[in-house]
């Protein structure tokens, strides 16, 4: 079934879903999605970089009566109790509590591995112990770490880069493990720089779309690591729920205890990228166009290129990306434009 089915059947029968990491960016926007659908959903954060403004954004453009069909409990997934709690008569898991950032895991790579292995493990024992249908979780493209391959595809992987890379891959292990061993259905999903609504401008390891909008929004400079030619293939976060719904439900065998590559397939340097946020943003305020960029160093622990090979999502999972890099980045510019601005 394609996602426009997948939606017409969930609406006729809606099912229980968890959502771990739903303050999150990406977590909020699964839950927006579910409510949608007329789904019942519990969300599960501990507000380490998830926001309670996150949720609240959720609630006001959610219809009231929807709303009431979402549960939130602020938890944490390093607790085995608090992960059986969540579990408890849940269809599907769409698992995205996580520390993200190769920065952050490289300063301090044993919190890292307390919510990405522990927390990962811990959630896997209690899915599997409630039963739960399908274990959809967060992956990553940093596990092609080394491999000079491009584009990448899934069964061809290098050594990891950061600590951060590590805990991505393991998770991808412990999920085929517990696939092997204990018959639970698993699949990973291995994100590829998502970009979007909601996700957080702020801090040390903000990610580059957002904290480049906030800061051209600034009049400041944004500054740019290394040469500007790194480039990534920059997924619209619409293109990323529409993955993780199709993994969750869908009934084909051959799909299932995989990992595939979600991304849109084309890959933009950040010399581009830049250019790109610059001449959205500067529709609305010419100045930025002027704005120059500043080039520091190459960032530690960051692959030089990467590319994904999205075809096996296309054919097990009839994933159809909906959003190129120019059409997402403008949904994105026009939601900071309403939100950040009018805040500041
Ligand atoms: N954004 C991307 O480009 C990208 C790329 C690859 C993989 N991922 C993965 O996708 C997932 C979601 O990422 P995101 O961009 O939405 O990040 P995010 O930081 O916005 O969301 C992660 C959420 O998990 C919560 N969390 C972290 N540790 C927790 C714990 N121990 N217990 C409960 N909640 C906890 C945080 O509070 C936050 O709300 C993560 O697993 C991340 O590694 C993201």
């Amino acid at each position: 079934m394609n996602i426009d089915q997948v939606k017409a059947q969930l609406k006729q029968n809606p099912k229980k879903w968890l959502v771990t990491g739903v303050a999150g960016f990406i977590g909020s926007n699964l839950l927006e999605v579910l409510l949608d659908l007329g789904q019942t959903v519990t969300g599960l954060d501990n507000f380490s970089t998830g926001k309670q403004e996150n949720l609240d954004g959720v609630e006001q453009i959610a219809c009231p009566d929807k709303w009431q069909n979402f549960t939130f409990l602020k938890k944490d997934i390093v607790n085995l109790p608090d992960c059986m709690e969540a579990c408890t008569g849940v269809d599907y898991v769409l698992h995205q509590a996580a520390l993200g950032s190769v920065p952050r895991s490289i300063d301090d790579p044993l919190t890292t591995n307390s919510s990405n292995i522990d927390g990962f493990v811990n959630m896997l024992v209690a899915a599997r112990d409630n039963s739960v249908k399908r274990f959809v979780y967060a992956a990553s493209s940093s596990t092609y770490g080394d491999h000079p391959d491009l584009p990448k595809v899934e069964d061809k992987i290098g050594r990891p880069l950061s600590p951060y890379a590590v805990t991505k891959y393991v998770n991808e292990l412990y999920a085929d493990v517990f696939a092997t061993t204990y018959g639970t259905e698993s699949i990973g999903l291995r994100y590829f720089n998502v970009f979007g609504k909601r996700q957080d401008p702020e801090g040390a390891y903000a990610a580059v779309i957002p904290k480049w909008i906030d800061i051209l929004l600034q009049g400041n400079q944004p500054v740019i690591n290394g040469d500007g030619e790194t480039s990534r293939d920059y997924c619209y976060i619409d293109n990323t729920v529409q993955a993780n719904i199709l993994a969750a439900v869908t009934d084909n065998p051959e799909a299932v205890n995989k990992v595939y590559n979600v991304a849109f397939g084309e890959k933009t340097t950040l010399n581009e990228l830049l250019d790109m946020i610059k001449s959205g943003l500067s529709a609305h305020k010419p100045e930025i166009a002027k704005i120059k960029p500043v080039y520091g160093p190459f960032r530690q622990g960051d692959v030089r290129h990467s590319l994904a090979d999205i075809s096996r999502a296309e054919e097990l999972l009839q994933y159809s990306p909906q959003y190129n890099v120019k059409t997402g980045m403008q949904a994105t510019i026009d939601w900071y434009m309403k939100n950040i601005i009018i805040k500041a």
